[in-house]
């Protein structure tokens, strides 16, 4: 034994409405006051109790989802 602490798995956190949701070929959903840097550096502050940061890049108007990620799915099947 070295004496060096082990961690040992770590119990879930019970947490009944997490703050970040990653949706499955979809928007991450914040919830909350969060402020997002666009990739030229603008900031943009949320206003919405919840709101959904696009993951695609297919949106029209970035860095919020506005649904694009759904007829891309659709055409990545066709
Ligand atoms: S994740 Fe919805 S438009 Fe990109």
């Amino acid at each position: 034994m070295t004496g060096e602490f082990q961690p040992g798995p770590q119990p879930e956190p019970q947490v009944e409405h997490p703050d970040v949701i990653f949706c499955p070929d979809g928007p991450m959903l914040l919830r909350g006051d969060h402020v997002i840097e666009d990739e030229d550096g603008n900031a943009h502050r949320t206003t919405r109790p919840v709101s959904a940061v696009c993951r695609c890049g297919g949106s029209m108007i970035k860095p919020w989802c506005d649904g694009t990620h759904k007829l891309l799915r659709r055409s990545s099947r066709d």
